[in-house]
């Protein structure tokens, strides 16, 4: 058997458990979603709306300019790109839901796509979910800016911030998304890569809806709102409070690292935290609670790693959650309880990707809940 068609079969296995789980996990929560009006009849196409607007000259216009690479033009086609939107917007104009499930199952493509170029461990899903929380990631309550809204991270010096080191992978593969729907907002984009990510590699389901626009060079946030990995716990406090979260989300949020690994040329951090970091479960709680953690003798910056194997690792920011003892309840609850930590970190990442988006720009009332490739291909059979 192939590796692809290796990992294919794991994935699959691994989503029909988490399927049922989910499964048991929605079924009171999120049930509307499935009884909501019906999405609006499909579009004919977008062509004939952007004519009716008068903007398919804009559109023209606007493609033209995103091929330069230059700040100034992407910031003057993001204007004519939102006057478009707006437009749309305007006319009362809506994707159907349908729209943007072939948005998920291309991005769902590409993740795989990792494995015929050996990339990390064979899935870009941790990479996308990355960009997903540091586009959203940036939300200030106090002034209700930063968050996924406008994609900012688009720009210089948004996409040069030290935390955002690396994700310039993650954002090229969703450009390429983008030329195929480019009537989807970056912002949209993104966080819906967020969710097929952890969706596609058997967590949870993670409502959404779309809504967010594409805005300015301006409109980026300053550098320092997103976590220092090398901090303590008054520093986790002083970001994700700031973000409108509590100590419990914290925790159940730091669990989306049983995902991906650390680069030495992206963070100079070095290593994966769990041994399955395609798939999505609590073993980061699990191995964080249950072995033993001491500080790695090397070069590079302070982290931890587990005595038993070497091979794993914490940064200062996962391992201050079993020192704190409000975090550490959560670390021990989300260890001994997979489908309680699906459920919070649900809810917490479903919040997560909209901070900061007014509530009117969204298209419908409710988060929808989207249909992972394995259920979409069970609904054909069936
Ligand atoms: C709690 C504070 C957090 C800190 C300090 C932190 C820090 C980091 C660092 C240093 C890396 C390594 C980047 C690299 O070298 O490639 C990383 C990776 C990652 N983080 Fe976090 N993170 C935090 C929270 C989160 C949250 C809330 C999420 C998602 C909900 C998340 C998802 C990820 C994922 C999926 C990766 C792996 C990326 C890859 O494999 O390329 N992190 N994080």
């Amino acid at each position: 058997m192939s590796f692809a068609a290796l990992r294919s079969s794991l994935r699959k296995s691994v989503n029909v458990r988490a399927v049922q789980r989910v499964g048991r996990n929605n079924a009171n929560t999120f049930r509307r979603y499935t009884t909501e009006t019906p999405a609006p009849a499909p579009k004919k196409s977008n062509v004939g709306l952007y004519a009716g607007l008068g903007a398919a000259v804009v559109g023209g216009i606007a493609f033209y300019i995103y091929s330069s690479d230059s700040d100034a033009a992407k910031t003057a086609g993001t204007a004519l790109k939102s006057g478009a939107q707006s437009a749309k917007v305007a006319a009362n104009y809506v994707p159907t839901k349908a729209d943007y499930i072939k948005v998920y199952n291309k991005i769902a493509e590409v993740l795989d796509s990792a494995g015929d170029v050996d990339y990390d461990d064979g899935s870009y899903g941790p990479v996308l979910l990355r960009l997903a929380w540091h586009s959203s990631g940036t939300y200030d309550k106090e002034t209700n800016t930063g968050g996924s809204n406008y994609a900012t991270m688009r720009f210089e010096p948004e996409s040069l911030h030290g935390a955002n080191a690396g994700l310039k992978v993650a954002r090229d593969l969703m450009e390429k998304v983008h030329e195929e729907f480019p009537w989807i907002s970056y912002g949209d984009l993104w966080t819906l890569a967020g969710v097929a990510a952890v969706q596609e590699m058997g967590g949870p389901k993670i409502p959404w809806r779309p809504g967010r626009i594409d805005g300015f060079a301006a409109q980026a946030t300053p550098d320092g709102r997103l976590p220092d990995a090398s901090q303590g716990s008054d520093h986790l406090r002083n970001i994700f409070y700031r973000m409108g979260f509590n100590d419990q989300e914290i925790v159940a949020l730091s669990g989306a690292h049983a995902l991906g690994r650390c680069h030495r040329d992206r963070s100079g951090f070095d290593g994966p935290w769990t041994f399955s970091p395609i798939t999505v479960t609590n073993d980061y709680f699990t191995l964080l609670w249950n072995e033993k953690w001491v500080w790695r003798k090397w070069d590079g910056p302070k982290q931890l790693e587990d005595k038993k194997t070497h091979s794993l690792m914490m940064l200062p920011t996962d391992y201050v959650l079993v020192e704190d003892k409000s975090f550490k309840k959560w670390v021990k609850a989300y260890a001994e309880d997979q489908d309680l930590w699906f459920k919070d970190f649900s809810n917490a990442v479903s919040r997560l990707f909209e901070l900061g988006i007014p509530t009117s720009q969204f298209v419908s009332s409710e988060p929808w809940v989207l249909p992972t490739i394995d259920e979409q291909s069970e609904e054909k059979k069936q």
